[in-house]
């Protein structure tokens, strides 16, 4: 057996906050934090701990116990089965927290090429896209080059109401039925909803669609560990139940009280204090791997929707939250890095880094006459990228900017669970010390609204009214090119 094909050898495998760049022996007094610092907000962690414990305990964030639920997993499990079986291509319709986990899963744990392997290769596993936008010509391309006999579509959506996954259903279903015929058709898409309201959920009724649930009270972006996250991963091959396993271990650790000793509860602190007390409103996710690239995609979208909001706890206007901006190691060193280094100090930047990649690649010895080139030679492209990436934290330090490092030993399903499930709680922690619910979306929900009534949907007339008199002014703003 393969060393990483060893379950007991994997699940010793545990990710690390290391946040000594945060700290102010060696970020410098001015921008990195104190002892002191973090242990003045560890009250005010306890208790939004504590109201978090209580809150789950009451069932209402729902979200924490989805690494538990195995039921769901055997569910998946067969739905996985049966796509796999039955069909050649596997597409995702789904917009915002109904794509990114599911994508964040496929690009970090899948083959890094897996849709252009053959099929033998690909382990008899279909292809795998997600179509999580409706720009008609990248929308277009895709279905362009898919048979409809050979595919199956997971239409993904909480509400089952966002247009832009509703319009692609419908462009999908038509062209199903057009093809296979209105019965025929029914066994070509796969519907992942709330169990019980909502449009999605009604079509799926009367169509006779099957359909896998969102279970109740999860948010999109807290819904990796649904069907969400879980369907198309294990399509694509991948062991969601170590994933599972992963996520239920940190939430392990992210139970402690302590904050010493609780990672998700201390770079929440460390993050709001960043925030707060040393003016640095952006937060930068620098993964350095093509595997973890989409995680910070993700990431984005927690931390922005969750943690941008206009009112406090207290109904008080705030206008918070952190920018989240993601960035890929090394790519980035020659594009953001210099800013980084040398731009404002208003950016905390975390690392996500990998003690050992999933493949060895050898820099091979030549041109030993060339100094500036020969000294590569007998190295890995595996020493380069870590070189590099403990390079950029030092140099940042050197120029006093803040950072913080998320190490993963490697990346498969079990640290990679970890990784998400740390992350959640982190963004609740982080909502609670800045006194906002991190769990709603005001904002989505009101641009939602005017594009509602600009297609015409009843109901949402006025909102359509409204756009043009607030945009058009008092003079044209408009310059030709
Ligand atoms: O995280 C969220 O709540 C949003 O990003 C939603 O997932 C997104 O707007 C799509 O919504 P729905 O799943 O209802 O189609």
């Amino acid at each position: 057996m393969k060393r990483w094909q060893d379950k007991s050898w994997t699940r010793s495998m545990k990710i690390a906050l290391d946040f000594s760049g945060m700290m102010a022996d060696a970020a410098g007094p001015r921008h990195g934090l104190t002892m002191k610092q973090i242990n003045a907000v560890a009250d005010a962690f306890k208790s939004v701990h504590q109201g978090l414990k209580q809150q789950r305990r009451a069932g209402d964030l729902p979200f924490y116990e989805l690494p538990y639920d195995r039921q769901v997993l055997k569910q998946v499990l067969k739905t996985a089965g049966r796509i796999i079986n039955g069909c050649e291509n596997f597409v995702v319709l789904g917009i915002g927290g109904s794509a990114l986990g599911g994508i964040a899963l496929f690009r970090s744990l899948a083959h890094p090429q897996h849709n252009l392997l053959p099929k033998n290769k690909r382990k008899g596993l279909p292809r795998v896209f997600f179509a999580d936008n409706i720009d008609p010509e990248g929308f277009g391309a895709l279905l362009e080059l898919l048979d409809p006999g050979k595919t199956i579509f997971n239409v993904i959506s909480k509400s089952g109401g966002t247009a832009e996954t509703m319009s692609q259903f419908l462009i999908v279903r038509n062209r199903l039925v057009r093809k296979l015929g209105r019965k025929k058709h029914t066994s070509h898409i796969i519907a992942t909803t709330d169990p019980e309201q909502g449009y999605l959920r009604a079509i799926a009724g009367e169509e006779g669609y099957e359909t896998l649930p969102i279970q109740p009270g999860v948010g999109g972006r807290f819904s990796v560990f649904s069907p969400v996250g879980l369907l198309p991963a294990a399509v694509a091959g991948i062991d969601i139940a170590e994933l599972m396993a992963g996520a239920q271990s940190a939430d392990k650790t992210c139970r402690q009280q302590n904050l010493w000793k609780n990672p998700a509860g201390m770079n929440a602190v460390l993050q709001v204090l960043a925030y707060t007390v040393k003016n640095k409103p952006i937060s930068v996710m620098i993964p350095y791997s093509d595997a973890l690239r989409d995680i910070a995609d993700w990431y984005r979208q927690l931390w922005a929707e969750s943690l941008g909001k206009r009112l406090d706890v207290d109904g008080r206007v705030v206008n918070i939250g952190p920018t989240p901006v993601k960035a890929l190691g090394v790519t980035d060193q020659h594009s953001q890095l210099q800013l980084y280094i040398e731009g404002p100090f208003d950016k905390v930047i975390t690392f996500l880094t990998v003690g050992r990649y999933r493949k060895n690649i050898k820099i091979p010895a030549g041109l030993k006459h060339m100094d500036g080139v020969g000294y590569l030679g007998g190295h890995t492209l595996n020493d380069l990228i870590q070189a590099e990436e403990q390079a950029t934290e030092f140099a940042l330090l050197q120029a006093n900017r803040v950072n913080t490092a998320i190490r993963l030993p490697e990346i498969n399903p079990f640290t990679v669970g970890q990784l998400l499930f740390m992350l959640e709680v982190q963004t609740l922690y982080a909502g609670g010390l800045l006194r906002i619910n991190p769990l709603d979306q005001p904002g989505v929900e009101a641009g939602k609204q005017f594009a509602y009534g600009m297609m015409g949907r009843k109901g949402f007339e006025e909102m359509a009214g409204m756009m043009p008199l607030r945009r058009q002014g008092k003079r044209p703003c408009h310059i030709m090119v």
